[in-house]
């Protein structure tokens, strides 16, 4: 069975970020893939510092977060962007999962989606997302979702008032579940 590690960017209750990544977490799961949720603010991640990783060593947060990603074959993502780039709390579980030995991204494939009430739904953030990821060798589908105006995108069941928008989530997660059955 094909498993997903499904991320939210932002830590916040009511985050449009995390509702839109339940709108890919369900479409995920009704193509039969096991999807790992995983919450960031539960992990209790410190500031990444060598010298804590040094002594005493990995938070069990970074432990776990490595463990969970290195269980699934393809990452979804959901993130706004932060000053036009990402979230420090999601880069920095990044900077934290990217430590060696056991790195998860290298061969995973990941897809990236963003909401923001602005008018650009998070595309500048998302294209530093895309160069993080693709730096440590993640294969990222090439399309994204993006939603602007995002204050007024969701009903208030969570479901995207535009249904072009919803099909795009479908679509990008069946790319990233079919990419994912096939890369790693
Ligand atoms: C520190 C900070 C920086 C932000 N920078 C941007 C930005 O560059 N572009 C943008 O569209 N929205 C920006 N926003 C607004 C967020 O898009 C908005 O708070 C959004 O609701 C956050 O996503 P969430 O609903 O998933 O928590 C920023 C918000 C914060 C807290």
């Amino acid at each position: 069975m094909i498993r997903i590690a499904a991320i939210a960017g932002s830590y916040r209750t009511g985050s449009y970020n995390r509702t839109l990544l339940a709108i890919g977490v369900a479409a995920a799961e009704r193509l039969g893939a096991e999807v790992d949720l995983i919450d960031l603010r539960s992990l209790g991640l410190p500031v990444y510092d060598g010298d804590l990783e040094a002594d005493p060593g990995p938070p069990a947060g970074a432990v776990e977060l490595k463990r969970r990603l290195g269980a699934a074959q393809g990452i979804l993502i959901a993130s706004p962007e932060y000053n036009g780039s990402i979230p420090g709390g999601l880069k920095n579980a990044i900077d934290w999962a990217s430590r060696p030995p056991d790195v998860p991204f290298g061969g995973a494939v990941a897809a990236i989606m963003g909401a923001s009430p602005g008018g650009l739904g998070s595309v500048r953030g998302l294209a530093h997302l895309r160069q993080c990821l693709t730096a440590m060798d993640t294969w990222v589908i090439p399309s994204q979702v993006t939603i602007p105006a995002a204050h007024k995108a969701f009903a208030a069941d969570g479901s995207l008032v535009d249904s072009r928008a919803h099909a795009q989530v479908v679509a990008l997660v069946e790319r990233l579940v079919d990419a994912a059955g096939r890369l790693r």
